[in-house]
């Protein structure tokens, strides 16, 4: 949510701040803007609309050269989506420019403070009151950047990344950051600030994780870290694992085709290395005492959106397995009742960005009643794992399409993989039963090429589909959390009214939304698997058919029993049940990316949307 990028160094900084906009404007694309320092001077240009609109108001009125820079593309919070509104804002004095993600909650005092002083403020942001803030501050700290910025960031509460420039300074960029993230890079021509290592993949992939409540003081050749009041501090450097292009198309028209596509690959790498050579599970990140482990009561899933749908599959998993109760909790929800949770609990927070606010928060109330805690994640680096007892990494490489699709696949697989290494660690299975599952989790990749090999009927249907009202997606067990995820697809790329249903409630209620004609998307079970969840389907099948419904059945080779059910089928690979989800899945992103293509919609920047959603 908000992408921010700042740069020091030899080179131009426009170039490198807007290439690195470009990557990060899947955080945010309700405005977007820069501010370079020359000739002792700001010259800032913001423009609301997306990354283009800048790019074009860069082309009728360029700024100087200047190699010190910082740009953001928007989120709207505070204030709508207007030029004004765009960052960077700068202080009365025009000497501070600051851009900003997060929310400063106490900024309506700071404001009511500022103006009572005869400051005017020029935007309904909260963000405008930190240049402002730093600017009037500057003179009690000898005029030293970083002192007044630790000052300031003092004084402000919420969640904040913050990164600032003085025109009297030219040779700095300073960066804070409290509950929102920020990443360093250290160039050899120069050291970059951003949200994402995305943004600067492209110039090196030697990076520094900042910590809670720190300031990053960034010159061209130096790099150094203090808390608000000062004192230097150490930041933990890593190496970024992928190259810049895997951040880009690669060929694809669209990220989310890209990322489809890459599915297979995502899930072979986030088994790897992880099954050794006698087929035990090690996951060495995973380092929970084993007697902690088997004291375990309780095994808590704190998510939102389709991580939490990742969570409600594991569930089934994880609760087959280990005997050990399995609750999925939306993250929003979670610390604002009084969830039974305590050091016999093991709270699993799954985040692809690792910088969801409301997971982050659920995690802490758990730590804070003593649970013990895990993060499956997906960025290296990123705050969730690191407030995190142990962390299990997805190996998705970079999701850039808001609507999230090789994150899940792997989610699914991380939990499995400590599903079953809990069983291993307690007992739960024999070893040729955990040996047969892992053989399962093997075959998924080449399950799921097959399913992307046969796409082409499913875009068909969803063009044919594309002027529905709404579309129903029901599923059973596993299936369930499939058909919601379906459903929240559609609605987030297409616009479009859509609902998933556990199959079986549909008769307690919302049968009622059955009109003739509305397309029900049915995951059925696999009649091999658990018979009886395939014959309760084909009864559920009926029941909305008896309606006027139009059925789409996902269902396996070789299911001729649904046949006589269904107005279209597709055609999914016969895996085991609790395989189902990886395969089920991949043609409902398939059919919501072709809706959304065909109703005209952006799909990669669905409307009202950002990736990593950094506020609660
Ligand atoms: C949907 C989607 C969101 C995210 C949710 C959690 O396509 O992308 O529902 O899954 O915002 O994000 P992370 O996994 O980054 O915590």
């Amino acid at each position: 949510m908000c992408g921010i990028v700042g740069y020091v160094g030899q080179k131009q900084a426009l170039e490198i701040i807007v290439a690195g906009l470009r990557r990060m404007e899947y955080r945010g694309y309700d405005s977007a803007g820069v501010a370079v320092v020359a000739d002792g001077k700001l010259e800032v240009r913001k423009k609301a609309g997306k990354l283009v609109n800048l790019e074009t108001l860069l082309g009728a009125d360029p700024l100087p050269n200047s190699t010190t820079g910082i740009g953001h593309t928007r989120w709207a919070t505070h204030g709508g989506p207007t030029d004004r509104n765009a960052h960077p804002h700068v202080s009365s004095d025009d000497r501070i420019a600051v851009i900003h993600n997060g929310i400063i909650e106490n900024f309506q005092s700071l404001r009511a403070e500022l103006e009572s002083s005869g400051v005017i403020l020029e935007s309904e942001t909260d963000t405008e009151v930190v240049a402002h803030l730093i600017s009037k501050a500057l003179p009690s700290v000898d005029h030293d950047l970083p002192r007044a910025m630790q000052a300031v960031c003092s004084r402000l509460e919420g969640a904040f990344t913050l990164v600032v420039v003085d025109s009297e300074q030219p040779d700095l960029v300073v960066g804070a950051r409290r509950n929102s993230p920020l990443v360093v890079g250290l160039g050899t021509d120069g050291n970059f600030l951003a949200s994402d290592v995305a943004a600067f993949v492209d110039h090196t992939r030697n990076a520094m994780e900042l910590g809670q409540d720190q300031i990053v003081i960034l010159r061209a050749d130096s790099v150094v870290v203090t808390d608000f009041s000062g004192n230097v501090e150490q930041a933990k450097p890593f190496t970024i694992d992928w190259d810049a292009s895997a951040a880009e198309k690669g060929g694809f028209d669209l990220f989310m085709q890209k990322e489809i596509s890459e599915q297979p690959k995502a899930v072979a790498d986030s088994l790897l290395g992880r099954i050794d050579e006698s087929h035990r599970i090690k996951l060495d990140e995973f380092n929970l005492e084993p007697a902690i482990i088997r004291d375990l009561k309780k095994v808590i899933v704190v998510a939102c959106g389709t991580a939490a749908h990742a969570g409600m599959v594991a569930k089934y998993a994880i609760e087959h397995w280990t005997h050990l109760p399995v609750d999925v909790e939306l993250a929003s929800e979670f610390r604002y009742r009084d969830p039974i949770v305590g050091p016999d609990s093991l709270v699993i927070a799954i985040s692809q960005s690792g910088e969801t606010m409301d997971t982050l928060m659920a995690l802490r109330h758990a730590k804070e009643q003593g649970a013990r805690t895990l993060a499956i994640c997906n960025t290296v680096g990123s705050t969730i794992p690191r407030e995190s007892d142990a962390v299990i990494y997805t190996y998705a490489g970079p999701e850039i399409a808001v609507a999230s699709t090789k994150a899940f696949l792997t989610q699914i697989t991380a939990t499995y993989l400590v599903g079953l290494f809990l069983a291993q660690t307690r007992g739960t299975m024999f070893e040729d039963e955990i040996r047969s599952v892992l053989a399962e989790l093997n075959d998924m990749p080449s399950q799921v090429d097959l399913v992307l090999d046969t796409t082409e009927p499913v875009q068909k249907l969803a063009r044919k589909l594309a002027s529905a009202r709404s579309v129903l997606f029901l599923g059973r067990h596993v299936g369930y959390p499939v058909a919601l995820e379906g459903a929240l697809k559609l609605k987030e790329l297409a616009y479009m009214h859509a609902e998933g249903f556990p199959a079986g409630e549909l008769k307690h209620g919302p049968i009622a939304l059955i009109e003739p004609g509305i397309p029900v998307v049915v995951i059925v079970p696999s009649p091999s698997g658990r018979a009886v969840l395939h014959d309760k389907m084909i009864s559920n099948i009926q029941e909305v058919r008896a309606r006027g419904a139009q059925v789409i059945a996902i269902a396996e080779e070789g299911d001729e029993s649904i046949v006589p059910f269904a107005d279209h089928i597709i055609r999914i690979p016969a895996v085991p049940t609790l395989m189902q989800p990886l395969v089920a899945v991949v043609p409902l992103q398939v059919f919501a990316l072709e809706m959304a293509r065909e109703r005209g919609h952006d799909v990669d920047q669905p409307r009202n949307l950002a990736k990593s959603v950094t506020v609660e």
